[in-house]
């Protein structure tokens, strides 16, 4: 269940799409940030920003395995025993933790530390074996490795940094970063800031965004600002559309699902055509390939004839 302050910012993140559904994952990641596993609150909450029913958020909620149904402890630790890891090691880490831990799939330690799970491919299999430590990489673990990473964790010491990223700041934060919304101490940072929007907090100044924190971590700046011209300007195509009777959400370049938000601001901007090179015009080559070249403006000829010319070339080849 979202606080008030976290409605904010799952509004703001409805906000961030042309369709409320698309939402939907992020939203499930706000969950377990506030709630340590997807509740059915949670699900019920995502379920009336979306308008979805809670049925159609349930099954999504258990498709995906980052998504918890029970309690997750402070840290998740995750074993990749998919091929690459399996040939490596990764069955023998995770049998070894399974027993340091005595815990089975997706268990949590009795002192709320550490939930355990094994992992097909986590995508890092030139790092194999991997463990993951609330989604940050630690490669090439041995049984020792691993078994001083959950020793760091029992021990509620600072784990040592991943093979990149930050720290691993425990799976409720990594949660909130998994939304999308950045790192929870980012409080003033441009997420905020937009959620602070959303929540209708409008016209007052602009704080300063923090500086991106945690090692080797950069905080991308994710949200778009626009001017209140791009705003006005986007307004005023959505109300022409209206005008016209039809939908901006059905309208590719008014708000539509496949609108860009706006135009490119790089004055030489052309559209370009699939299977056409950067400035070549769509259209029909001489060899009558589709997309391989324009034909000529001033050719006479019709795209049948082109196409029967190029048949005939190729016939006395
Ligand atoms: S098989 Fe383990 S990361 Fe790919």
């Amino acid at each position: 269940m979202f606080s008030e302050q976290l409605r904010g910012r799952a509004e703001a993140l409805v906000d961030r799409y042309p369709q409320k559904r698309s939402a939907l994952l992020p939203l499930l990641h706000l969950v377990q940030h506030a709630d340590g596993h997807i509740s059915e609150d949670g699900i019920a909450e995502c379920a009336e920003l979306l308008e979805l029913t809670k049925a159609e958020v349930g099954a999504v909620a258990t498709f995906y395995t980052m998504y918890k149904r029970g309690e997750m402890g402070r840290h998740l630790v995750s074993v990749c025993t998919s091929f690459s890891c399996a040939v490596r090691g990764g069955a023998e880490v995770y049998d070894r933790l399974k027993a340091k831990l005595g815990l089975a799939q997706n268990e949590t330690s009795a002192d709320g530390s550490i939930t355990l799970e094994h992992a097909e491919c986590l995508g890092n299999c030139e790092g194999a074996p991997l463990v993951t430590v609330d989604y940050l990489n630690y490669e090439c673990q041995s049984v020792a490795d691993a078994e001083a990473l959950v020793d760091a964790i029992l021990a509620g010491e600072t784990l040592p940094p991943p093979t990149r990223g930050p720290v691993p700041p425990g799976i409720r934060e990594a949660s909130y970063r998994l939304a999308g919304l950045g790192p929870v101490e980012d409080a003033d940072g441009p997420i905020a800031r937009a959620a602070a929007k959303a929540e209708g907090h409008h016209g007052g100044p602009t704080p300063a965004a923090t500086a991106p924190s945690g090692p080797g971590w950069v905080a991308p700046e994710v949200i778009p600002t626009f001017s209140e011209a791009e705003v006005a300007e986007r307004e005023a195509a959505k109300a022409a559309v209206r005008a016209a009777g039809l939908d901006p959400e059905d309208v590719a370049g008014a708000g539509g699902p496949s609108a860009r938000e706006f135009p490119s601001r790089d004055p030489d901007f052309e559209a370009q055509e699939p299977g056409t090179a950067p400035g070549e015009k769509p259209g029909r080559s001489a060899a009558g390939i589709p997309g391989a070249g324009a034909a000529p403006e001033d050719d006479p000829r019709t795209e049948e004839q082109v196409e029967a010319e190029g048949d005939e070339e190729s016939t006395d080849g």
